[in-house]
């Protein structure tokens, strides 16, 4: 079986993801504040293309149904309910029962379109919760459910970036080591490789890699460090969310 890294979200051609298990990252900070929410009680997030979507799904929900939570350019959006710090979210009374309508400047199109580009439910993953969704995936796969697993990296506007690339190639690892095991071959192909070799030569430093990143430095500057050691955490959550095409939830 192939394994892939698409290093940056704009990398793959036409039809190459298509009908591949996929998994979203974007640790700083996407993927790392869905996780949280959804741990602390989320009913569900739906990731939105634009400030305008998020606002008129949430406009179609019931009184005290629904939150806006997100950022552009990290910082927080005028008449949103929560920003894009995972702190944020960590609070069961603000977010328990809530339906979420969320956009980020790079993570929630990349999620929106790696479902479009591979037609079926794809994973959300961050370092908070790295092993619960390599295993999920290994299970899907061995269960004969992919011809291929892709782990798509948001990067920062279209270039990549070292924290996505870092948890990638955990997951493509962990995710190979899970398939060898049940006994079924696999490939790592060039995208594959070059983030489990940065994966594997910064084994323990993710705070480091975090930190030094250009979005790591970027967040620093206004405000954020503190979510550079949360989303740094390693396997904090037994959680797998999944995008099903209209929202993110747990998967039982
Ligand atoms: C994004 O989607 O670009 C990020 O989550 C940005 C951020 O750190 O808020």
């Amino acid at each position: 079986m192939e394994l892939d890294v698409i290093i940056a979200p704009t990398l793959y051609g036409e039809d190459e993801l298509r009908d591949r298990l996929c998994a979203v990252v974007d640790v700083l900070r996407a993927t790392s504040t869905i996780t949280t929410a959804l741990v602390s009680g989320a009913s569900a997030v739906h990731p939105c293309l634009d400030i305008e979507e998020a606002k008129g799904g949430a406009a179609k929900m019931g009184d005290g149904q629904a939150l806006l939570g997100g950022e552009e350019r990290g910082k927080f959006i005028p008449g949103f309910d929560l920003g894009n710090s995972p702190l944020e979210y960590l609070s069961r009374e603000t977010v328990e029962g809530k339906v979420i309508f969320f956009y980020t400047s790079n993570g929630t199109g990349a999620i929106r379109r790696t479902y479009e580009a591979c037609g079926r439910p794809v994973y959300i993953v961050a370092l908070n919760n790295i092993s619960s969704v390599a295993s999920a995936m290994v299970s899907a796969a061995s269960a004969g459910k992919a011809e291929g697993i892709a782990v798509l990296c948001s990067g920062r506007y279209g270039k990549p970036s070292t924290e996505d690339l870092l948890c990638a190639g955990m997951v493509i690892d962990r995710v190979a080591v899970g398939l060898r095991d049940n006994g079924i071959i696999t490939q790592m192909v060039d995208g594959a490789s070059i983030a489990a070799g940065f994966a594997a030569a910064n084994e323990g430093h993710s705070f480091e890699v975090l930190s030094s990143s250009v979005h790591g430095r970027y967040l620093k500057t206004i405000g954020y460090s503190d979510d550079l050691e949360y989303t740094s955490r390693l396997d904090i959550y037994d959680a797998v969310p999944v995008f099903d095409g209209q929202r993110i939830v747990l998967s039982s």
